[in-house]
């Protein structure tokens, strides 16, 4: 039995999230000697891995289960709440929590509509001259079908203007690509009834992150994530199949206009009544050396969070204090200049049909971690002795290394020594590959 370090006067912290995002929440704040337990909802058994702390999961409950939510608060008296899941912030569960007194790291249902209603986003970005693809909202199937035909050879993008599980856009190559994704606009339910048509941009795609108080910001730090299930960038889009931390498209001159970009949108939610207190994920494209919005997300990505807060050398409770009490200003973050790559571990036919990979044994979990590197759990429980298949994205692997090739490396090695029964591991071996070729440059 682990011995867990629970002493006096140390603090709860309830964290809000099921997957690797929410691991790596838990190996942070586990690092920080001012945190006594962690509580997570509805977290999953590998992120006890990570940690000497007593981390307590709750995965009979959803993310948004508001009111369960609150009672573990008050019952468990916890001192922060940190919430890193979209459908949390658009249920309202951070404004719940602030009404009762809790502090929270989140924003209010108000700030997060930046991500929640991607109709009323582009409106709000595009309003404060920030650069963004051409877009048009539509209420109906049919008002966005007859708008495509009028131009046959387009590219667009279709999207759910609410929460789609990451699903929503849809890439169409023409105009009877487009009428087949807004036909399908309907299987997102409330979510799709509004939808967009964007211009289709072609650029290279990163992703920054900015710790908000309501008034000031720092950018944490950038990354970039590999979102198409294969090697290649080929097959279906997923959650995320691997990233890394901090990509070298990301240079002086972007990370100054990324800078202007996130200014304008915090300073923009506060003038309008929605001031922004958590972490603002900007999903950016580099086209000819400037940056588009392509999207706002109320939240830390997955599985970017897992490169990003382990680079972090600040006690995270320092961080946290910094976002509510709105001292972002004073404070001194300090970064390593590490390069870290994530890998996700999926079951094979994932993201479209790995029904029958749920259950299996998952080997070598162990093995992997005294290679040197960090697994963050995510579809994955404890079967007796055993760990099994419990969702799509298994498990993530994260290593650092002085230079993304060194990163790789470990991470590779290590991610070779597990595997899931009945050959139903799936991963991509090119992680990565944009930066190893601008460094073999
Ligand atoms: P979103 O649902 O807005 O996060 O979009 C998911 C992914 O679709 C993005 O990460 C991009 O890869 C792609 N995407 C969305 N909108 C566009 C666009 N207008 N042009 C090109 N790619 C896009
Ligand atoms: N990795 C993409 C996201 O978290 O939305």
């Amino acid at each position: 039995m682990k011995q867990f370090e629970a002493k006096k006067n140390r603090k709860t912290i309830l964290i809000i999230d099921g997957g690797g995002r929410g691991a790596a929440l838990v190996d942070k704040y586990g690092q920080s000697k001012q945190v006594g337990k962690i509580l997570v909802v509805p977290g999953n058994d590998l992120m006890q891995i990570n940690t000497r702390k007593h981390v307590v999961t709750y995965q009979n409950l959803k993310t948004n289960s508001v009111a369960e939510i609150l009672q573990i608060a008050r019952e468990e008296k916890v001192d922060l709440v940190d919430v890193a899941q979209d459908n949390a912030v658009e249920a309202g569960l951070v404004d719940a929590l602030m009404l009762n007194g809790v502090p929270v790291i989140g924003p209010t249902k108000l700030a997060g509509q930046i991500e929640w209603d991607k109709a009323w986003a582009r409106s709000f970005v595009g309003g404060y001259l920030i650069p963004i693809p051409k877009y048009k909202i539509f209420y109906t199937e049919k008002e966005g079908i007859k708008f495509v035909k009028n131009y046959p050879k387009r590219s667009w993008f279709v999207k759910a203007s609410g929460l789609a599980e990451g699903k929503g856009a849809i890439g169409a190559k023409n105009a009877n690509e487009a009428i087949d994704a807004i036909r399908k606009m309907s299987k997102f339910g409330k979510s799709g009834e509004t939808y967009l048509l964007e211009e289709w941009l072609e650029g290279e795609e990163f992703s920054a992150f900015a710790l908000c108080d309501g008034k000031n910001f720092k950018v944490v730090g950038y990354a970039q994530d590999y979102k198409r299930v294969n090697d290649g960038d080929l097959g279906p889009n997923t959650g995320g199949m691997g990233c890394v931390s901090n990509p070298l498209i990301v240079n002086a001159n972007i990370k100054n206009k990324i800078s202007k970009i996130f200014q304008k949108t915090v300073d923009g939610l506060r003038q309008e009544g929605r001031p922004y207190i958590g972490v603002l994920y900007l999903g950016g494209m580099v086209i000819n050396g400037n940056v588009y919005v392509i999207e706002f997300n109320a939240r830390w990505g997955d599985p970017e969070a897992q490169v990003i807060l382990p680079s972090i050398k600040n006690d995270f409770i320092e961080v946290a204090d910094a976002i509510i009490f709105g001292q972002i200003k004073n404070l001194k973050l300090e970064i390593d200049n590490k390069v870290r790559v994530v890998v996700a571990g999926t079951a094979k036919g994932y993201p479209i049909d790995y029904l029958s990979v749920k259950g299996k044994k998952v080997f070598g979990i162990d093995k992997a971690i005294k290679s040197g590197v960090k697994v963050y759990g995510a579809g994955i429980k404890r079967d007796g002795k055993d760990w099994v298949v419990n969702g799509g994205r298994v498990f993530y692997v994260m290593a650092d290394g002085k230079d993304v090739i060194a990163a790789r490396e470990k991470v590779y090695k290590a991610i070779s020594l597990i595997s899931i029964e009945g050959d139903n591991l799936h991963y991509r071996t090119d992680i990565g590959w944009r930066d190893i070729e601008r460094v073999k440059q």
